[in-house]
């Protein structure tokens, strides 16, 4: 059976329209990641000393912490405009071109899901970044021939969830490639904050940290359990928000004490009660909780193991005694190999 989980997955339309007007459009607006705003703005500095485009940069790092944000944010503070799209929305290396003669002097071309890009469009990617040349073929057979267009100096930024997916010669092409981490407590309690005043929602600190605390370390999880508390308060409170309406609406949501919602704990369960503990591979994990491998690996794994409730080992991944503590249930005892036919 299939189980919604309301902290991540894909993005949901109500995502799109609201965190238009939730995301952060300035360097200043932008919460938290200190050290990796202050390399940033030493590029965006350095490049405008120069009069010169920033140089390629890649984001990458799980779901919602800022990716996007930040191409818009580079964009902004150079004051140049920001094209984006994405990995497979650029099926072939002529959607890439049309995309690309389009580009100003100085402009941001934004790939995201960089790591799904095809390979011949990749290829397209590489004289383009390195010396702003555009190399493609054009018609087919005889008549076939192979054109070059001198490109403006643009800035691509790149993001991916996958870094490790990144073709090296792509990843190499970038000259600032970072890493974007989970948010604290404090941080988040700043985004919620933010994003409350923005949407002219009443609420504590006390209110505010509540949610922070049960927002798996990423701000579009944030956002998102902000507005189902807001709409808790509105129905059945007075529209305030505090720890306690905070705690009773996150209840009703079945997201729970540590921040994992209903898939979280499904595959959780699935590894420790149905697998015994594991190992069990990625797929047959994705299969037991109806999810996509690619989602369970991107979107719900990396937390999980941040946190301690599970471990990856070369015959797939276990549950770890934090886990069951938190199912409340009693560790299997022996080991149990099923589950590992479909390991990838
Ligand atoms: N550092 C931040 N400060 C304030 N809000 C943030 C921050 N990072 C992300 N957000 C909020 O989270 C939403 C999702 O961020 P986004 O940039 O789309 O993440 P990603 O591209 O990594 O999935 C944004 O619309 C914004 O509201
Ligand atoms: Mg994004």
């Amino acid at each position: 059976m299939r189980e919604e989980g309301i902290l991540t997955g894909g993005t949901t339309p109500e995502d799109e329209v609201i965190e238009s007007g939730l995301r952060p459009r300035k360097m200043d607006d932008f919460i938290g990641q200190g050290a990796l705003k202050e390399r940033l703005a030493i590029l965006i500095e350095a490049a405008k000393g120069r009069g010169e485009a920033i140089d390629h940069v890649l984001f990458s790092g799980p779901p919602g912490l800022g990716k996007t944000s930040l191409a818009g944010i580079l964009a902004a503070e150079m004051d140049a405009q920001f094209r984006g799209t994405s990995g497979p929305a650029l099926d072939r290396p002529g959607d890439l071109a049309a995309v690309i003669t389009n580009l100003e002097a100085g402009d941001v071309l934004f790939i995201d899901e960089i790591h799904r890009l095809p390979r011949q469009v990749e290829e397209v990617l590489y004289p383009a970044m390195e010396d702003f040349q555009l190399d493609i073929v054009v018609g087919k057979g005889p008549a076939a021939r192979s054109i070059k267009i001198d490109l403006p100096p643009f800035t691509l930024v790149g993001a991916t969830t996958r870094v490790g997916r990144v073709a090296p010669p792509l990843r190499d092409r970038f000259g600032y490639v970072a890493r974007i981490d989970y948010y604290d407590t404090a941080d988040l309690s700043s985004i919620i904050h933010r994003s409350a005043a923005i949407l002219d929602v009443d609420i504590t600190e006390d209110g505010s940290d509540t949610i922070a605390r049960r927002s798996r370390g990423t701000p579009r999880v944030a956002n998102r359990l902000l507005r189902r508390v807001r709409d808790y308060a509105a129905v059945r409170a007075n529209g305030h928000i505090d720890d306690d309406i905070a705690d009773r609406a996150l209840e009703v949501f079945e997201v729970d004490a540590m921040g994992l919602d209903k898939v979280d704990r499904a595959i959780l369960h699935a590894i420790a009660i149905k697998f015994g503990g594991g190992p069990v591979g990625l797929s047959t994990l994705a299969i037991a909780v109806g999810e996509e491998p690619e989602t369970v690996e991107d979107a719900y794994e990396p937390f999980l193991l941040q946190e301690g409730f599970l471990q990856r080992t070369p015959r797939g991944r276990i549950a770890t005694p934090r886990a069951y503590e938190h199912l409340g249930v009693e560790q299997a005892v022996v080991e149990s190999p099923q589950g590992t036919l479909l390991d990838e």
